[in-house]
């Protein structure tokens, strides 16, 4: 069923979102933070800092709109790859996120989760994450997923690996095995596939983000980088999901 709704733009002009379908769940790689400071003379942290700014913009809007579920690539098990110091700084805005989530999503119902290999992060990360998450766990408004130290392979051949575990430990016959069994092992159980997945700065790959999970999802890229990125955006790219023609291999 369809019901319209008009938003209002920063310029002031209107957009109309159709919230019978809207996507429940939107997936985004946020790209471009290097380039964006490049293009400034400024040093790489800095525009990671200003992404940091731009995820805080959106996670609000998405919370407005009326999103489900939004989970964002914040780190990848590739992103160790960089320098020390570059990586150092990726923590540090990390931790210091997390720490003032609390009190910017106050009283905006936002549930706080993290995908990826938790153990892997350093500690005072995995203490901030637990803190976070529970004190977060009962709100009910937007399920915010941040993918951290997260590989999609490695998600699936961790699903792999323990469902051969319960078959060989006779938990589990091979006729058994479906996709539904493999999706509860992953560290998305509790998230629906996304809808529309957003990567900005004018790359069109997929770099290794929920693989399994992105089978149905509607693609959507953007040349702006991910520091610029804002709430009238977002609408952009949800307006144009709206008019997608999703058939999920039927006709
Ligand atoms: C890509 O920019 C972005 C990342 C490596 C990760 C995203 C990080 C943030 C948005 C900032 C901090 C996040 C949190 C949750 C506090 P890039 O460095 O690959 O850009 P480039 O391709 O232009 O070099």
């Amino acid at each position: 069923m369809s019901f319209f709704r008009w938003i209002f733009k920063r310029n002031r002009n209107k957009v109309e979102i159709d919230e019978g379908k809207l996507p429940d769940h939107i997936a985004i790689i946020m790209d471009g933070n290097g380039r964006w400071a490049k293009r400034r003379g400024l040093p790489r942290n800095v525009g990671h800092r200003e992404g940091a700014n731009a995820l805080r913009r959106v996670v609000l809007s998405c919370n407005e709109i009326g999103i489900k579920y939004l989970t964002v690539y914040a780190f990848s098990t590739e992103n160790w790859k960089r320098p020390k110091s570059e990586v150092d700084a990726l923590m540090n805005l990390l931790i210091e996120f997390l720490k003032s989530a609390d009190r910017e999503l106050a009283g905006k119902n936002v549930r706080i989760c993290v995908i990826g290999d938790v153990e892997g992060l350093p500690l005072n990360i995995q203490k901030e994450i637990q803190r976070v998450t529970k004190s977060t766990s009962r709100n009910t408004g937007l399920n915010f997923n941040i993918a951290l130290n997260y590989g999609s392979r490695a998600e699936m051949l961790y699903a792999v690996k323990a469902v051969a575990d319960e078959v060989k430990k006779g938990k589990m016959k091979i006729d058994e095995i479906s996709e539904q069994v493999i999706s509860e092992r992953l560290y998305t159980r509790e998230i629906p596939d996304p809808d529309l997945i957003i990567r900005t700065s004018g790359e069109q790959r997929i770099s290794n983000f929920l693989l399994w999970q992105i089978a149905y999802a509607e693609f959507w890229f953007t040349d702006v980088l991910w520091p610029d990125f804002n709430g009238d955006i977002l609408l952009e790219a949800v307006k144009q999901y709206q008019n997608r023609n999703r058939r999920f291999g039927g006709i």
